[in-house]
């Protein structure tokens, strides 16, 4: 098939390289020429696990083209992957899609049979009022363009795997069967070919997404708040009590621990949105995604307050803190509670982390690495925050090498 993708940063390069790895014809467009450079250079422009061999796997099906126009002249489907930050009131700015949409002139083949699949994060409506009517604004040929919008359901870290491994696919399509080209494009990528896929309005499509994300939200908070009253009470554990309520199947275990609190680039962003669509309908009175917003940016205290009364009655002054992104597999610190909780405990204590998903050139970080020559004095708290039990193995072996006494607390226990 012939692909087009436009935006390739941490979702759409992995996108990109998928595709022309699973053999298809694919063009890739990025406004950044460092991005462009890079792959035409064979080089991944993203840090993202297996991104490099999918590149190096694709590479001979693949094209960097100069502009959008070009890849919409050589696509049948394209896939639309720029930024859509949040604005102040928790809405998306579109600015970059609609500027993905001006930027499409001189297209020279027949458009009827294109299809753009928005995939960036939009609230409902955005597609058709802010995309869809500025293209019919175009010249007749343009103006024909398909539009459907399909999320993809991934996380940081684990991109391709999430591609090729969706529990299921949602499209929102305008036309019925205008999705057909689209959909038969991520089966090339997608192992299981018999997931469910969900066809709707693009209304409905967009407002599924940002709601899936906001239930998950609720379902973390709502985990750490039983958790968490679970083991105020005498002879309650928490892990017990959560494990029992994940064992009903109409909860599940999935996201269903004691731990820290949500974070990264999706989820809490997602959160505030839905609360600002939940809000445009009248008379409705709705404020769990805000309350549960509420409650996640306090829990990074709650943790603070344990470890100070743990540290005082033992008298330690030094924290490790084992990992610091915002989930094991990705660098990135975005809304990362163990960062923040890291911040508010180098008020008071020598605190170091230790997370080899830090990027080496981080130096902005405020924290001193935690490594053999790390200067200490005096006993460790251990406060482990990351479930990849490598870096707890690699972070002991220093400990004894430097020949340390530690206490350790662990976050998901
Ligand atoms: N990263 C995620 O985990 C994730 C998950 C689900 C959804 N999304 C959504 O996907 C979208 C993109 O996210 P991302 O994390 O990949 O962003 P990103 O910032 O990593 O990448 C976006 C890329 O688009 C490029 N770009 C901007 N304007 C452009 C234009 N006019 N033409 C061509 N390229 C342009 C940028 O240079 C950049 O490389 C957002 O809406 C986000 O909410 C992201």
């Amino acid at each position: 098939m012939n692909i087009g993708v436009i935006g390739l940063g941490k979702l759409g390069c992995s996108m990109f390289a998928a595709f022309a790895a699973a053999g298809n014809n694919v063009f890739g467009f990025d406004i950044d020429k460092n991005v462009r450079n890079d792959l035409r250079k064979k080089i991944a422009p993203v840090l993202e696990t297996g991104l490099q061999g999918e590149i190096n796997l694709g590479f001979e099906n693949f094209k960097i083209l100069d502009n959008t126009s070009q890849v919409i002249e050589q696509s049948d489907v394209i896939y639309v992957i720029v930024p859509t930050p949040s604005l102040k009131d928790g809405t998306f700015d579109t600015k970059y899609l609609e500027n993905v949409i001006l930027n499409i002139s001189d297209v020279d083949s027949s458009c009827e049979n294109k299809l753009i699949v928005i995939t960036s994060t939009v609230l409902p409506g955005d597609t058709r009022l802010k995309l869809i009517s500025k293209i019919r604004l175009k010249n007749e040929k343009i103006s024909k363009i398909k539009f459907c919008y399909s999320p993809e359901f991934i996380a940081l870290g684990s991109v391709l795997n999430d591609l090729k491994n969706p529990d299921f696919l949602l499209v929102g399509e305008d036309i019925p069967h205008s999705a057909d080209i689209h959909i038969e494009a991520m089966m090339t990528v997608i192992k299981n070919k018999n997931i469910p896929i969900r066809r709707m309005s693009i209304e409905s499509a967009e407002m599924a997404k940002i709601s899936i994300n906001s239930y998950i939200t609720s379902k973390i908070s709502f985990a750490n708040a039983i958790g968490i009253a679970s083991d105020n009470i005498e002879n309650c554990s928490s892990k017990d009590v959560l494990s029992a309520i994940g064992s009903d199947s109409r909860i599940g275990k999935k996201y269903l621990n004691k731990g820290l609190g949500f974070g990264g680039p999706c989820f809490p962003r997602d959160n505030r949105a839905i609360q600002q669509v939940i809000n445009r309908a009248e008379g409705l009175e709705y404020y769990l995604p805000i309350q549960n917003e509420t409650f996640n940016s306090k829990l990074p205290d709650y943790y603070v307050k344990k470890i100070d009364q743990f540290c005082i009655n033992k008298k330690l002054e030094n924290v490790v803190v084992v990992g610091l992104t915002y989930k094991d597999g990705s660098y990135l610190l975005e809304e990362s509670q163990s960062y923040l909780i890291s911040l508010k405990l180098s008020k008071n204590y020598k605190i170091f982390y230790f997370d080899p998903d830090v990027l080496n050139n981080n130096k902005d970080l405020g924290l001193e690495e935690f490594n053999l020559n790390s200067k200490v004095i005096g006993d460790i708290l251990l406060f482990n925050c990351s479930r990849d039990q490598s870096k707890l193995k690699m972070v002991k072996k220093i400990i004894k090498e430097k020949n340390l006494n530690y206490f350790q607390l662990d976050i998901w226990e």
